[in-house]
C-alpha cells in the first residue's frame, strides 16, 4: 500500500506491535565494522528510533545527538541509555530531519535505515553537509536490488523503491574534490530471529575540508 513516510506514519510504527522486536536489536554490524578504527567525536545518529546505534557509539567515547522524529522512539532510546550507563554521553533530540539544522557540524554522521518523507539520496546530501572537516559520513540504507530473491530459508525484505539507493548512486553524489569514499558496499545479511534477508547499501566517506 502507497503511504507516505512523514511523522504520523513513523508514530504508528513505534507505537506499533513492530516497536518492541525493533528497538530490541543489536547495533548494526555495518557502524560496528566501520566506525571501530575512528577517534571519537561528536556525532550524529539521524533516525536513531530506539537507540541500539546511538549507545553503543556512546559506550565507545563518542558524545552522540540522537536524533529521531519519532518521540515514542527516543523514550526507548533513553531507557538503553539509561541501562547502558551512559545518559550523560546521549543527547535524544526530537526532530523532522527533512527540515531540522544542527547547531554545528558533527565528527560523525551516520544513518540507519532512516527514509523520511523526502527523496532518500537528497536526504543523504542534508547529512553529507553536516559533517565537519576530517569528518565521516557513514550511511546504511536499504539497497535498491529490483526483488532479489533472499536465500531459501529467509524471506527477502523489500522496502520501496523511494525509501532505497544503490551505492553508484550515491556516491556519484558526492564530490572527489570534497569527499574521499573509504567504503562503498552493497550485501544482503539474515536478520537473526526475524527470519528475513536485509538487502544493505552501505557508504562511508570522509570529509577532506
Ligand atoms: C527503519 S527505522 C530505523 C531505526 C534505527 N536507525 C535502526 O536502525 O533500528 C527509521 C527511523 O527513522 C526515523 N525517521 C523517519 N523519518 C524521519 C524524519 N523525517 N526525521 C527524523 N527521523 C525520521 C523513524 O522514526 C525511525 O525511527
Amino acid at each position: 500500500m502507497e503511504h507516505t513516510f512523514d511523522q504520523e506514519y513513523w508514530d504508528g510504527i513505534w507505537q506499533g506491535d513492530r516497536a518492541a522486536a525493533m528497538g530490541a536489536g543489536e547495533p548494526n554490524p555495518h557502524l560496528v565494522r566501520e566506525v571501530a578504527e575512528l577517534t571519537p567525536g561528536t556525532a550524529l545518529d539521524a533516525g536513531c528510533g530506539a537507540g541500539a546505534e546511538a549507545v553503543w557509539l556512546a559506550t565507545r567515547g563518542w558524545r552522540v545527538t540522537g536524533a529521531d522524529i519519532a518521540t515514542e522512539a527516543l523514550e526507548r532510546a533513553a531507557e538503553r541509555a539509561a541501562a547502558a550507563g551512559v545518559s550523560a554521553n546521549v543527547t535524544w533530540t526530537p526532530a523532522d530531519l527533512s527540515t531540522w539544522e544542527p547547531d554545528s557540524r558533527y565528527d560523525l554522521v551516520t544513518t540507519h535505515y532512516a527514509h523520511p518523507a523526502m527523496p532518500q539520496l537528497d536526504f543523504y546530501d542534508r547529512l553529507a553537509s553536516w559533517v565537519a572537516p576530517g569528518g565521516t559520513l557513514l550511511l546504511v540504507g536499504h539497497l535498491h536490488h529490483d526483488g532479489t530473491p533472499g536465500d531459501h530459508e529467509h524471506e527477502s525484505v523489500e522496502p520501496p523503491a523511494s525509501a532505497s539507493a544503490t551505492a553508484a548512486t550515491i556516491t556519484a553524489r558526492l564530490d572527489p574534490d570534497q569527499w574521499e569514499v573509504v567504503t562503498a558496499q552493497e550485501s544482503q545479511r539474515s536478520m537473526p530471529g526475524h527470519g528475513t534477508t536485509v538487502h544493505d547499501v552501505v557508504v562511508r566517506a570522509t570529509r577532506r575540508h
